[in-house]
Order: structure tokens, then sequence, then C-alpha cells
């Protein structure tokens, strides 16, 4: 069960943040280099339509497996290792920023690029590009912190 666990763990976390580093590096610069306000906001809403389905299973998974295998390997909370603690509350920062996102600039978005109103579209997209960074900067120290952290990077 540890097994299943902690690859399903590590399989979702490498989506949810190899996705926003796909998102924020490669597919943001290029589209604000090729399209227009219109196509690109298109492009965007459906983006994180089809994104989003996944870090939904994300935010259930990786917390689950999380809990599973800390309770599993290091018994209650209070002796897990530092690395540990620091992937668990970093972890919660990243879930609820998503669900700010969620359900604050992206129902924003949707609703005003099915209305075609691409100012208020491009001020939700902006919001979004904001948080999925900060997420994806979260989401980087988590993976540091989580890898490194077995074999004593945090001391
Ligand atoms: C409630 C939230 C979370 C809990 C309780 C949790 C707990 C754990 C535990 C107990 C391990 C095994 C640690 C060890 O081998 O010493 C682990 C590994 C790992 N976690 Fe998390 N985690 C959470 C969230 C996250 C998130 C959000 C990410 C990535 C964004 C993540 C990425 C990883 C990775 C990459 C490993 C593999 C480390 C390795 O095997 O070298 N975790 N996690």
């Amino acid at each position: 069960m540890l097994s299943i666990a902690s690859l399903l763990h590590v399989v979702f976390s490498v989506i949810w943040v190899g996705g926003m580093f796909f998102a924020w590096m490669i597919l943001r610069p290029v589209a604000a280099g090729t399209l227009e306000a219109p196509e690109r906001l298109m492009l965007w809403r459906r983006v994180f339509a089809k994104f989003f389905v996944w870090i939904w299973k994300a935010v259930v998974l990786v917390p689950l497996t999380g809990y599973w295998m800390g309770f599993t390997m290091y018994s209650q909370m209070a002796h897990w290792p530092t690395h540990v603690h620091v992937m668990h509350g970093l972890a919660w920062i990243m879930v609820v920023i998503f669900l700010a996102v969620f359900f604050l600039p992206f129902r924003t978005l949707r609703a005003a690029v099915d209305t075609q109103d691409w100012e208020t579209g491009a001020r939700s997209l902006g919001q979004i590009r904001q948080l999925v960074g900060l997420n994806l900067i979260l989401g980087l120290i988590v993976v540091i912190v989580a890898s490194g952290g077995r074999f004593g990077l945090l001391g």
C-alpha cells in the first residue's frame, strides 16, 4: 500500500507542478507573443478548463496519499521529520491558492470569454497568472524540500 500511495503522490505532484511550469514558462510567453487578446483569452479559458480537471484530482490525491505515508512511515504528526512538516504546510497554501483561482478569477474569465468581455477577461487572466506563478514557486520548493529532505537537505 505504501508503494502505491508513494507513486500516486509523486505522479500527481508531477502533473500539478509540471503542468504549472509548462503553462507559465512555455505557453504563456508564446501565447502572449503570437495571439491577439480574444484568441489568447479563448485559448486560456479552454486550457484551464482541461488542466483544472487534473488539478482537482491532484488536490484530493496528493494530500490523501501524503497523510497516508506520513502516518504509516512516521506515525503521529509530532514524529514527522521537518521536510514533511514543511511539505504539509506549503501544500495547504497551494491548495487554498488553487481554490481561490478556480472559484474567483477563473470563474470570471469563463463568464467574460463567453460574453466576449475581453477587458474583464484580460484582468482575470492577469490575476490567474500571478497566483499560478506563486503556486509554481511553492510547488517547486515543496518538490525540492520533499526529495532532498529525506537525505538531510534540511539538516
Ligand atoms: C497534505 C500534504 C502532504 C503531505 C502530508 C505529504 C507527505 C509526504 C510524505 C510523508 C512523503 C514521504 C517522505 C519521506 O520519504 O520521508 C512525501 C513525499 C513526497 N512528496 Fe509529499 N506530502 C504532501 C504534499 C505534497 C505536495 C503538494 C507535493 C508537490 C507539489 C509533494 C511532493 C512530494 C514528493 C515529490 C515526494 C517524494 C520524495 C521522495 O520520495 O524522495 N507532497 N510526502
